[in-house]
């Protein structure tokens, strides 16, 4: 697979292809970004990566370390390891580590190489594909970054058979969102797998799941880098998604983006049926396969508020209107439809009869 930008192997033969790279760059000039999870549970698959030990910044795992105190003390281990111009960084942990080390290595002396080799169902099938790179800041999330491509991107599916249910089902949640926007095959696949396949018992059909999830978003993303048109369409599921997961996070009850996106999708395929005739039978049985999947998620009534109030305030609306993806049909999607606070309050009154 090859964007313009990046070369992108799904590989499977990890420490072969480590060698590899070590003989194309020269060790002195590797640089390893990762978080104490990867240590754990990932290194071991490479020698190489093991004994570059003094080349390697470790962060502690989780979404709030990605911030300007970890970049800056990833510029600060740069300089102190006079890294140069020549040098490259490999990025080897999840949407976390791909997102900021990115950033890191594309501001670092006015941008280096980088290769994000990401170990979560997320960033294989996602966050380390498609160029975005950034931190949080204050407590926005992403709204400091750049988009760059990496030099290349290697995905070892084994990696997945550590990351804990909760994560890996985040993960599955991006699979779906790309086959509700490519067509119906991908998407039954995509929910066949999840419902009733064994992941570690069948590596094979997942490989082959994660390969075809990836040139999904090559594809929306191939004619559009900086989201003005079709990209756009890989926000399925996110702005009810986003608005869900902020309010959880405010309210400490937790929750992943995955499966905040999931039951996004929900929202979005009510409003799909009510305006734009999405099938109301396909409507039902996806929603119900999400919720056997995830779960239900309880609502109050001041939850239904708040969540409007952060509708509003998201940065993907323009003129203080909301717009999101809509579907026509499974693998016929459309962008900024605008959406009113009544249609908000009519889907989740749906959703609340579907808990009956
Ligand atoms: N750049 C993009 O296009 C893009 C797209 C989507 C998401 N993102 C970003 O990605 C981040 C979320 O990514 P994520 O879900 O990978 O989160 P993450 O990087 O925080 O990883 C989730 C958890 O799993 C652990 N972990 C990672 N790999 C493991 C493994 N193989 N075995 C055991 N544990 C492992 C991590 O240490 C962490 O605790 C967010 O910051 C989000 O903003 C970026």
């Amino acid at each position: 697979m090859q964007t313009n930008e990046s070369k992108i192997n799904i590989i499977e033969d990890f420490e072969k292809e480590i060698k590899n790279l070590f003989e194309k760059y020269s060790k002195s000039k590797i640089f390893i970004i990762s978080d104490e999870n990867i240590v754990k549970n990932c290194f071991h698959f490479s020698h190489e990566i093991v004994n570059l030990k003094e080349n390697t910044f470790i962060l502690n795992a989780g979404e709030s370390n990605k911030n300007l105190d970890n970049l800056s003390s990833i510029w600060e281990f740069l300089i102190k390891r006079k890294a140069d111009k020549k040098s490259v960084i490999l990025n080897f942990g999840g949407g976390v580590v791909c997102d900021i080390g990115g950033f890191a290595a594309s501001t670092f002396k006015r941008g280096i190489k980088f290769i994000n080799i990401p170990t979560t169902l997320l960033s294989q099938t996602d966050a380390a594909i498609g160029g975005k790179t950034g931190i949080n800041f204050n407590s926005y999330k992403n709204e400091i970054g750049i988009i760059n491509f990496p030099e290349q991107v290697l995905i070892f599916p084994e990696f997945i058979q550590t990351l804990d249910n909760e994560e890996l089902f985040s993960g599955y949640a991006e699979m779906i969102k790309h086959g509700f926007i490519s067509g119906k095959e991908f998407l039954d696949e995509v929910f066949a797998f999840i419902e009733t396949e064994n992941l570690q018992a069948n590596i094979g059909k997942f490989r082959n799941l994660i390969e075809r999830s990836v040139n999904i978003k090559l594809h929306f993303i191939k004619n559009d880098i900086f989201d003005s048109g079709e990209r756009k369409l890989l926000n399925f599921g996110h702005t009810f998604g986003h608005a869900i997961e902020s309010l959880f996070n405010e309210t400490n009850r937790k929750i992943t983006h995955g499966k905040a996106v999931a039951h996004g999708m929900i929202f979005e395929l009510f409003l799909s049926n009510q305006k734009l005739n999405y099938s109301l039978k396909d409507f039902l049985d996806y929603s119900q396969k999400i919720i056997r999947i995830y779960g239900f998620l309880s609502f109050k009534k001041e939850d239904i508020k708040n969540i409007i109030d952060l509708m509003f305030h998201d940065k993907k609306n323009s003129d203080d209107k909301i717009l999101t993806i809509l579907l026509k049909e499974t693998g016929i999607a459309t962008f900024d439809n605008e959406i009113s606070k009544k249609d908000i309050e009519e889907s989740f009154n749906f959703y609340m009869q579907l808990s009956k």
